[in-house]
């Protein structure tokens, strides 16, 4: 096993009504409160009044940021973090899915700094200090309200890179399955893909040794073949939409990757760069980037398939497995080659291009351009 180090300093409060004690949690940083949310979804479900009755019950003081999109942009995070600024605010109070989460992260780090917040992904600055961030989480996906990791796009470098400090661990997040109910079918699924893609991550990194986070991984992965499709068939029932949202935090809080120096990455990076371009949801993009990354690594990487296999599609046959993961992607309804996504037409060059630029890279198993070629003709 290798050495590894835990920390996790996010409180959870997971369950029905856990909202009930959002204004007493972010009384305890202040009353100078910076709401950051997406588009219309808060507006649209009720969510909204209920954050602001719970602020007015604590007589806070509220600056509001909205309209974080999918796949976030830095320049958001730059406008929302001169206003957090100005008015230096106590607390930040992100409500959505990962975008608005990890976007409100960096508006975190930003908001103590007189710089624009791309020098942080640029390794210009180093964080030094963060405003304290609550999450209400209303989609299950990406882990990010127990991580520390915030995704950002930059379409004037052509970026799309991840970020991690400890500082961005959330201070409390709040997870009300109930919420995520109004998550419509395409996100649900992605979301469900997006938290397998993780384990799988962690899976494939290094550290094949670490034999309790393997059956982590293989217990999480089960846990989305048993409940994802049931969920794809019901999409208000709450006991499915708290196994899934149970289990994509546990996916990437760091529970996978204890005994293990890394996780592979390679296919969120590739996925990134599809997000990037065609705006493909990030869970879309990484049904399309795993079954091409796993058919190209199908020999350097058998033993580990087949173990995949025997503990998770019931077979020890490495094709079978990849084509068994394929056909979950398939069951809950995602994409699995970018013409079945709404890129449209793409341009295989224009691809290879932005991932040569962004170094499309892996911790582990590296890629070379031969490789970005390969993986691109077989995602098409
Ligand atoms: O903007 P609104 O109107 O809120 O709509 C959102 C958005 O259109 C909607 N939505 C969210 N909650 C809803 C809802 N609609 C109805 N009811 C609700 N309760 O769903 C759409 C997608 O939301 P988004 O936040 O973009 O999705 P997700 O949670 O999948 O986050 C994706 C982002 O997270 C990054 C991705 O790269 C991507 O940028 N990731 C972050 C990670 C992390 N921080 O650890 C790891 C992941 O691998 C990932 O890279
Ligand atoms: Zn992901």
């Amino acid at each position: 096993m290798e050495n590894f180090t835990a920390y996790n300093p996010t409180t959870l409060h997971f369950g029905k009504g856990v909202l009930n004690q959002l204004g007493i949690t972010i009384n305890r940083f202040g009353k100078k409160v910076l709401l950051v949310y997406g588009k219309n979804s808060v507006k649209s479900n009720g969510l909204y009044d209920t954050i602001k009755h719970q602020l007015d019950s604590i007589g806070a003081e509220v600056y509001e940021y909205s309209g974080i999109k999918s796949n976030p942009v830095v320049q958001d995070v730059d406008a929302a973090a001169a206003i957090g600024r100005e008015n230096s605010v106590d607390v930040i109070l992100a409500v959505g899915g990962g975008s608005v989460i990890d976007s409100a992260k960096i508006i975190s780090i930003a908001i103590p700094v007189e710089a624009p917040a791309w020098d942080f992904f640029e390794r210009k600055m180093i964080p030094r200090t963060a405003v304290p961030l609550v999450a209400v989480l209303t989609l299950a996906a990406t882990g990010t309200e127990m991580n520390q990791f915030a995704v950002l796009s930059n379409h004037e470098t052509e970026n799309k890179n991840g970020y991690g400090s400890p500082l961005l661990y959330p201070r409390h997040s709040f997870l009300d399955p109930q919420l995520t109910v109004t998550v419509p079918e395409d996100y649900t699924a992605f979301g469900i893909a997006d938290l397998v893609a993780h384990c799988l991550e962690a899976y494939f990194g290094k550290g094949e040794d670490a034999t309790l986070s393997d059956k982590l991984v293989f217990s999480i992965i089960r846990e989305a073949i048993e409940y994802g499709p049931p969920l794809m068939n019901d999409l208000t029932n709450y006991e499915l939409r708290a196994k899934i949202m149970y289990a994509a935090t546990l996916a990437l809080n760091g529970l996978t990757m204890y005994g293990r120096t890394s996780g592979d990455w390679g296919v969120h990076s590739i996925g990134h760069i599809l997000s990037l371009l065609y705006d493909v949801p990030h869970g879309a993009s990484l049904t399309v980037v795993y079954p091409a990354w796993l058919r190209l690594q199908r020999e350097n990487l058998a033993h580990r398939i087949k173990f995949l296999g025997e503990n998770v599609f019931g077979t020890g046959d490495v094709d079978l497995t990849i084509d068994r993961l394929e056909g979950f992607f398939r069951i809950l309804g995602c994409p699995v080659r970018l013409s079945e996504t709404k890129a449209g037409n793409v341009d295989p060059d224009e691809i290879f291009r932005v991932m040569v630029h962004n170094k499309a890279a892996t911790f582990v198993h590296k890629l070379n351009v031969d490789d970005y070629r390969e993986i691109i003709r077989m995602m098409l």
